[in-house]
C-alpha cells in the first residue's frame, strides 16, 4: 500500500519505491508536514519539530501558554491566512462579514484506489498503474469553508500529484481570492532555487539561484504559461548536480496565469506554494459551490537533477501525454511556414510536399494563411473557411493530392484568437475580450476571444469539425500568439470578472476535449509563438509541442537543453530551418541542424524545392537515421553530458535504452577554435560492466571507461561541425 494513515501516531505515510511524504495531524488538528525524502523505516519524523519560541510569533489560542508553538513557524501541509502565520498563504478568503481569516484544521479523511481526474482540468492518468490517492479535508470552522487536499502516489514513478478543492458549505457566499494548489515546507538545508525564464524565442533558460531569507516568485499573468516563466520549479541542495543531490520538482498541469512563490523564512526553513496566480483571479463560491485548483506534479530524488528529469520524462511521457504515443510512430513532418510564409498556392504546397516525400518525409502541414482574407498577420483570424482564390479545389484537393504522395496531411489553426478585421468580429463583436469603454490592448493586431463563452466554443468546434470532416487531415497545429489582457467576458456577471482567466483556460481544455473525443485519432501539436505554452496542461492534449519560434540549431541547444529539466525530448517540436537561419542569420551545416532537430519529434521547415541533389541525398539520409533511432530518443533515458566549464564551447547529450544496450551521443561544437583542446565527454547510464562498441569501428570499451574514463573526441574544424555516435553492447 503506497498510503497508509497510522492511527496511534496520527501519521499518514505517503510512499513511492524511492522517497517518502509524511504529514501528522497534531493535538488541535493542525495537519503538520513532517517530512519529504528518502523512506525512513516508519519513523515518525515529527521529532524533527522542535518547539522554539521566536518574538513576533503569535500562539493559536489553544496554543497561548505554549510559546514555542506557533503557526509561524510550524511546518505544514496547506496554510491558511490572517491568523498568524506570516509567511506565504495558500489560500485567500473574504467571508460575508468582509474577514480575511482562514483557519484551516483536519476534518475527515479517506484513502481510495485509482485516481480521479479533476472536473474541467487536465491531470496525470492513472491507467492501470499502481496508484492510490489521499484526500485530507481541511475546515474553517467560522465560516463552513472546506479545503480537500488530494494526494495521488504513482508509487513506481516516484511522484506525488496534488490538488485542492475548495467547498463552501455555508450558505452565504465566500470570495476564493487565493487558491494554491500545493505547498511543500522544507524545515532544513540549504537550497537553491531553479526556474526557467525566457522570452520569445529563448525560452525556459535555467536560473539557478541560492535562496536568501527573502520571497522569490516565478510567475506568469498573460493568460497562458509563457515564454517568460515556465510553470516548473526545482528546489534542489545548494551543492546538487546531475548525478548527486536532493531535489524537489513542482511542475503546475496549466497553462494560463500560475504562481510559484519560495520563501525561506526567520528560521531558514523553505516554503513553496504554488498554483493559479491571485492577480487577476477571485472565485465566488456561492453556497454549495465547490473550486478545483489544477494539479501540481511534485517529484523528489536524492540522486540530482538527471534523475528528477528522469522522474518527470517519464511520467509526462507515459502519464501526461496519451500513452497511446508511446507505441504509434509519429510522422517525420514539414512544415511550410518558414518556406513559403504568407505567399503560398495549391501549387507550391504540392510542390514542396512532392520534394519531400521523394526524401522520406511523412506529413505535409500547411501553416498560417489558408483561411479568409490572410495574406499577413492584420487580419482573418476568426474566419476559419479556406481561401479558395488561394488554395483552388479547397482543403480537400489539397489533401487528396498530398495523399497521393503517400503523405498525411495536417492544418494550423489559431483558434482562441479574432482580428478586428474578419467576419467574425462584424457579427460578434461581443466575442473578443475586451474592457467596456476601452480600447483593447492590440498585440500582432490580433484580440482574443472569450472562451469562457460557450457560444464561442461551439462556434469554433463547429468551424474544425467542419473542416475536418471535409478534408482528410490528420494532425493540427494548435497557435497562440499573443499574451491576454483586457480581460472582461460580456458573457458574465460582474462579480464574475475574476473568473474569466481561468474560466478561458477552461474552455480551451473543453475544447481540446470535444475535439480529441470527436477525432481520436487526430494529433495536435501545442503551439504559441513557439514555445510560449509548453506546459503539461496543454501536453495532456498534445503529444509534443514547437518548442520556439527560433529555429536556429546552436539557438536551439540552449533551449532544448533548458527544457529538458522538466520535459522529454519526445514532446518538443523541432525542425531543420533553412541556412542562414530566418532569425539569427546564422549558417550551420546541414547535419548539425540535423542533430539538433532529432533530439525532438523531427521535421522540416525550409523551402525543399530549392535544395541542391547533395542536400537531398543528406536529408534522406538524416530520415533514415532518425527513424532508426526513433524508440531510443523517444523513450531513452536522456542525459546532458558536457560539463559547466566548457558549455560555451560545445553541448553534448546522449540517450540511453532502458536496457542499456545502445547509447546515441550527440555533440555539437559552438565555438571552433584554433588548436584546441581535446573534448573528452563522460558518458551516462550505461551498464559499467558491459562492453560496448562505436558502431562503424573496431572500437572497443568497457561502459565504466566511457562513464569514468570518457570518450575523448577530437572536433574542431569549420563552423558549428557535429557528430553523432553510436555505442552498442557488444556481443561477447
Ligand atoms: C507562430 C508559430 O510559432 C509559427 O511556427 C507559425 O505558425 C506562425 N505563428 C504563424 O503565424
Amino acid at each position: 500500500m503506497a498510503i497508509v494513515f497510522d492511527e496511534s501516531r496520527k501519521i499518514f505515510r505517503l510512499m513511492t519505491d524511492n522517497s517518502e511524504y509524511q504529514m501528522k495531524i497534531d493535538d488541535i488538528g493542525l495537519l503538520i508536514h513532517s517530512y519529504y525524502g528518502r523512506p525512513t523505516c516508519d519513523t515518525d519524523m515529527t521529532y524533527q519539530v522542535l518547539n522554539v519560541d521566536r518574538g513576533f510569533s503569535g500562539n493559536l489560542y489553544e496554543n497561548r501558554s505554549d510559546r514555542g508553538r506557533s503557526i509561524d513557524v510550524l511546518p505544514q501541509e496547506f496554510s491558511g491566512c490572517g491568523v498568524g502565520d506570516y509567511r506565504i498563504s495558500s489560500i485567500g478568503v473574504v467571508a460575508k462579514n468582509g474577514s480575511r481569516s482562514c483557519d484551516l484544521r483536519y476534518r475527515s479523511h479517506e484513502i481510495l484506489d485509482g485516481k480521479e481526474r479533476i472536473p474541467g482540468l487536465p491531470s496525470v492518468r492513472a491507467y492501470d498503474d499502481q496508484v492510490d490517492t489521499l484526500v485530507v479535508e481541511l475546515e474553517d470552522k467560522v465560516i463552513d469553508l472546506g479545503v480537500k487536499l488530494y494526494y495521488s502516489v504513482f508509487q513506481d514513478k516516484d511522484v506525488i500529484t496534488r490538488h485542492t478543492e475548495f467547498i463552501n458549505y455555508s450558505d452565504k457566499k465566500i470570495h476564493l481570492e487565493k487558491a494554491a494548489s500545493a505547498m511543500l515546507d522544507i524545515q532544513f538545508g540549504s537550497w537553491d532555487e531553479i526556474h526557467f525564464a525566457g522570452r520569445h524565442c529563448m525560452e525556459r533558460q535555467m536560473s539557478r539561484n541560492k535562496l536568501t531569507q527573502d520571497i522569490k516568485v516565478i510567475s506568469s499573468k498573460r493568460g497562458m504559461s509563457s515564454h517568460h516563466e515556465n510553470p516548473f520549479v526545482i528546489l534542489c541542495d545548494h551543492g546538487a548536480t546531475e548525478e548527486y543531490g536532493d531535489c524537489y520538482g513542482v511542475m503546475l498541469m496549466y497553462s494560463g496565469n500560475h504562481k510559484f512563490e519560495i520563501e525561506q523564512d526567520q528560521a531558514g526553513a523553505v516554503r513553496i506554494v504554488g498554483g493559479v496566480n491571485e492577480e487577476n483571479f477571485s472565485w465566488c463560491l456561492e453556497a454549495g459551490e465547490h473550486f478545483h485548483s489544477p494539479e501540481m506534479i511534485m517529484a523528489y530524488t536524492h540522486a540530482g537533477l538527471s534523475e528528477l528529469s528522469h522522474i518527470y520524462h517519464n511520467i509526462i511521457r507515459e502519464n501526461v501525454c496519451d500513452r497511446k504515443y508511446m507505441t504509434i510512430e509519429r510522422p517525420v513532418l514539414i512544415n511550410n511556414w518558414e518556406a513559403t510564409y504568407f505567399d503560398f498556392n495549391a501549387e507550391k504546397i504540392i510542390s514542396i510536399a512532392r520534394d519531400a516525400a521523394e526524401m522520406g518525409v511523412e506529413m505535409m502541414v500547411l501553416d498560417d494563411g489558408w483561411f479568409g482574407k490572410r495574406d499577413d498577420d492584420n487580419s482573418g483570424l476568426g474566419d476559419w473557411f479556406v481561401n479558395e482564390t488561394k488554395l483552388e479545389g479547397g482543403l480537400k484537393h489539397l489533401s487528396e493530392e498530398i495523399n497521393k504522395l503517400g503523405m498525411k496531411f495536417g492544418l494550423w489553426f489559431e483558434p482562441e484568437m479574432i482580428n478586428e478585421d474578419s467576419k467574425l468580429f462584424q457579427t460578434h463583436p461581443d466575442w473578443a475580450l475586451v474592457d467596456p469603454d476601452r480600447h483593447p490592448t492590440m498585440a500582432r493586431n490580433q484580440m482574443v476571444l472569450d472562451m469562457s463563452n460557450p457560444k464561442v466554443l461551439n462556434y469554433l468546434f463547429d468551424c474544425i469539425s467542419g473542416i475536418l470532416d471535409d478534408a482528410n487531415i490528420s494532425y493540427i497545429k494548435w497557435d497562440f500568439n499573443r499574451s491576454i489582457s483586457n480581460v472582461f467576458s460580456k458573457n458574465l456577471p460582474n462579480k464574475k470578472q475574476g473568473e474569466v482567466s481561468h474560466r478561458f483556460v477552461l474552455g480551451t481544455y473543453a475544447l481540446l476535449e470535444r475535439l480529441l473525443e470527436q477525432y481520436p485519432n487526430l494529433m495536435i501539436e501545442g503551439c504559441s509563438g513557439g514555445g510560449g505554452r509548453f506546459d503539461a496542461g496543454m501536453l495532456y492534449y498534445c503529444p509534443q509541442i514547437w518548442t520556439s519560434d527560433d529555429t536556429d540549431a546552436i539557438e536551439r541547444l540552449e533551449i532544448q537543453e533548458g527544457t529538458s529539466f522538466g520535459y522529454p525530448v519526445s514532446t518538443m517540436g523541432s525542425h531543420v530551418s533553412a541556412s542562414p537561419n530566418h532569425q539569427t542569420g546564422r549558417s550551420t551545416p546541414l547535419n548539425t541542424r540535423g542533430i539538433v532537430a532529432m533530439s525532438g519529434t523531427f521535421g522540416y521547415e525550409l523551402d525543399v524545392t530549392k535544395m541542391s541533389a547533395e542536400e537531398k541525398a543528406e536529408v534522406k539520409e538524416q530520415i533514415k537515421t532518425f527513424k532508426k533511432y526513433y524508440w531510443l530518443i523517444q523513450k531513452g533515458d536522456y542525459y546532458r553530458l558536457e560539463d559547466k566549464e566548457n558549455s560555451e564551447i560545445y553541448k553534448a547529450w546522449s540517450f540511453v535504452s532502458g536496457d542499456k544496450a545502445e547509447t546515441l551521443v550527440n555533440i555539437v561544437v559552438k565555438k571552433v577554435q584554433a588548436n584546441a583542446k581535446i573534448k573528452l565527454i563522460k558518458l551516462k547510464g550505461l551498464d559499467s560492466e558491459a562492453i560496448y562498441e562505436l558502431e562503424g569501428t573496431d572500437k572497443r570499451m568497457s561502459g565504466a571507461a566511457l562513464m569514468y574514463g570518457g570518450f575523448a573526441i577530437n572536433i574542431s574544424n569549420g563552423d558549428y561541425p557535429s557528430e553523432q555516435l553510436h555505442f552498442v553492447k557488444a556481443q561477447s
